[in-house]
């Protein structure tokens, strides 16, 4: 087979699955010899040179290179990439052990290829084995799938032993989505339709495994055209450049091109982009990228860039089918880490709606799923994810659980059903109460209005209640007596806490000046509320006079004015005291931002 190596020819990614002692080595084996495993070298060259033609004012090849390794870290362990190639095609062959932990290695293998090859034994048949190979290859939706019947030569090239295995997989795999399916009788051992056609099996005229792997198509001309760009490293290599880089999971994108920024919203437009080879004026799924915006924004790993009217299903709740792969079994009550494409969001399993059993397709009701097993799940998460189902697109519906203290991979999972809007349990156990007490011009409303900013970064679902906002509507009937204040507290404390029970971080700026009252907000509010007095002298707030209401007060054009006409009591019991006089509005929405999150964590 030595012939030119073609370095433009497709690539396709193939995933193998066998049972031990089926002979998938010496498959993989031979076709690496056959193809003339020479061609591995040049997969190593061609990346070598890549590297050094990348090296402009950013270093894209290296950092491709890193997304790559990073991409593959923490679950490939025990999988082996063999490449090789013919004129026709490049090929990645993932090597799944058969042994142990073999569903989990099969999902690694499998859940970015292209096809999947099973090898079946042809004197054992369909064993659980190969039934549980086919059934996570329809879960991973691997479009096509070839199996290969081996050790043709121990049962004397028999058509019948080839049909009757080939119908129990069709029956199986007829309650399954396997679309593209096809069947290949070989001898491994003795190179009988490996890649030449053997004579040995004269009824069976379909290709040998090789020629059926030149005929395969690569998955990633599949994706839909949804634009989905997970951000995965911010570069600022100076001052004046700021570059955001990440896989380009799909659809196409355009220098010029409008762009929204998930979670935060902000819009933006694609002033420079750049791939491997240098500044580009397009690039499309598959493509690591490096985008530049016409503004500044506040964009980090894990945020999303997608086009402004097509946005994925923004959720913290996924109904998936997920594959359990640790030796503990699941819990609903522990804390897991979600991980998908770039982004790390706290998760908790909600529920085990059923496990399948593999062998028989029925459903099981279960409260735990063990090592190996496959169940459907609810699952909630603690922020929002940027979500479609992992039938419309694998990457971007694709996920892996992770154990937050040993940082070990315990499931992979793929999203069935994302619903937007839906909150979980653990967002709403989130729900928060912050309440800014203190004179007016102490900083509250500039304080919590930078907070709220920052909490929506970070994906928090933060909201503001401003005494000054509700005054104009549900609270338009009350003055600034001590009885109406007390009323006007009462109703917003207790709008307040609704917020707080839709799982919203709620800040609410009110002066609510007296300690009957803010005790009276925190019976309403209970135990999610926490008190901070946002803290300036008398004398700085008359200063600022942000509103000019002091001069009012002053002039006695205003009655009843806090600090000036009316009391002000000290808080007894804050939760927390925030000094603003001294300090930059940055540092006090720091200092309260840790607060916050403190508080969260401790929930
Ligand atoms: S509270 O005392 O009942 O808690 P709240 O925070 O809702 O007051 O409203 C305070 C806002 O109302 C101030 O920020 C200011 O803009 C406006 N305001 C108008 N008159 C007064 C007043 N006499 N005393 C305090 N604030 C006033």
């Amino acid at each position: 087979m030595a012939t030119e190596f073609n370095p433009d020819a497709e690539i396709i990614r193939i995933s193998t699955a066998g049972s031990v002692d089926d002979g998938k080595s010496t498959l993989l084996g031979r076709l690496l010899v056959d193809t003339d495993s020479v061609y591995e070298d040049h997969f190593e060259n061609l990346r070598r040179t890549s590297e050094h033609r990348g090296e402009t004012e950013v270093n894209l090849a290296l950092l491709a290179d890193g997304l790559k390794a990073e991409r593959e870290q923490g679950i490939t362990i025990d999988v082996a990439y063999r490449y090789f190639s013919t004129p026709k095609k490049r090929f990645i062959l993932a090597d799944t052990p058969g042994h142990t932990q073999y569903t989990r290695n099969m999902i690694t293998g499998a859940s970015t290829a292209d096809a999947a090859m099973i090898l079946i034994d042809a004197r054992h048949g369909m064993t659980e084995q190969s039934k549980r190979h086919a059934f996570i290859t329809s879960l991973l939706r691997v479009p096509q799938v070839i199996v290969v019947i081996n050790k043709m030569d121990l049962v004397e090239y028999s058509e019948e032993v080839f049909r009757e295995i080939e119908a129990a997989f069709r029956v199986y795999s007829q309650r399954l989505t396997i679309t593209n399916l096809s069947f290949i009788p070989v001898s491994a051992l003795l190179g009988e339709n490996v890649v030449t056609r053997s004579e040995k099996t004269p009824w069976y005229r379909g290709p040998s495994v090789l020629e059926r792997l030149e005929e395969l198509t690569p998955e990633a001309k599949r994706t839909p055209p949804d634009v989905r760009l997970p951000i995965q490293y911010v570069i600022r290599p100076d001052q004046n450049f700021r570059g955001y880089m990440g896989r380009l999971e799909s659809g196409v994108i355009r220098k010029g091109d409008e762009m929204t920024v998930l979670p935060s919203g902000q819009s933006v437009t694609i002033r420079q982009l750049f791939e491997l080879d240098g500044e580009v004026t397009e690039a499309s799924a598959g493509s690591n990228v490096l985008v530049t915006f016409d503004r500044e924004v506040d964009a980090s790993r894990g945020d999303m860039l997608v086009r402004p009217r097509n946005l994925p299903t923004i959720t913290q709740r996924i109904e998936a089918v997920i594959c359990w792969m640790a030796e503990e079994p699941s819990s609903t009550a522990k804390p897991y880490v979600l991980r998908q494409t770039t982004r790390e969001v706290s998760a908790s399993l909600e529920e085990v709606v059923y496990r399948f059993e593999v062998e028989t397709l029925h459903r099981d009701e279960v409260g735990s799923l063990k090592m190996n097993d496959i169940g459907r799940v609810v699952i909630g998460t603690g922020r929002p994810i940027f979500m479609d189902t992992y039938e419309h697109n694998r990457p971007l519906g694709s996920f892996l659980l992770i154990d937050p203290v040993s940082n070990g991979v315990v499931a992979a999972g793929m999203a069935n059903r994302v619903n937007a809007s839906e909150v979980s349990n653990a967002s709403r156990e989130k729900g928060l109460v912050v309440w800014l007490t203190g004179l007016s011009g102490a900083g509250k409303s500039t304080v919590s209005d930078a907070l709220v900013d920052l909490l929506k970064r970070e994906g928090l679902d933060a909201a503001r209640l401003d005494g000054d906002d509700l005054r104009t509507g549900l609270n338009s009937d009350l003055g600034f007596t001590p009885e109406d204040r007390a009323e006007n507290l009462r109703r917003s404390a207790h709008v307040a806490k609704l917020f707080a029970n839709l799982g919203h971080i709620t800040l609410c700026s009110f002066i609510s000046p007296l300690n009957a009252d803010r005790r009276k907000i925190r019976e309403i509010i209970g135990d999610r509320y926490v008190e901070v007095y946002v803290r300036a002298s008398l004398a700085e707030c008359e200063r600022r006079d942000p509103k000019g209401l002091y001069k009012k007060a002053r002039s006695g054009e205003i009655r009843q004015f806090t600090g000036i006409s009316s009391t002000f009591e000290e808080p007894e019991s804050p939760d927390f005291v925030l000094n603003t006089e001294g300090v930059s509005i940055d540092e006090a929405v720091q200092v309260l931002a840790n607060v916050i999150r403190k508080r969260l964590e401790n929930h």
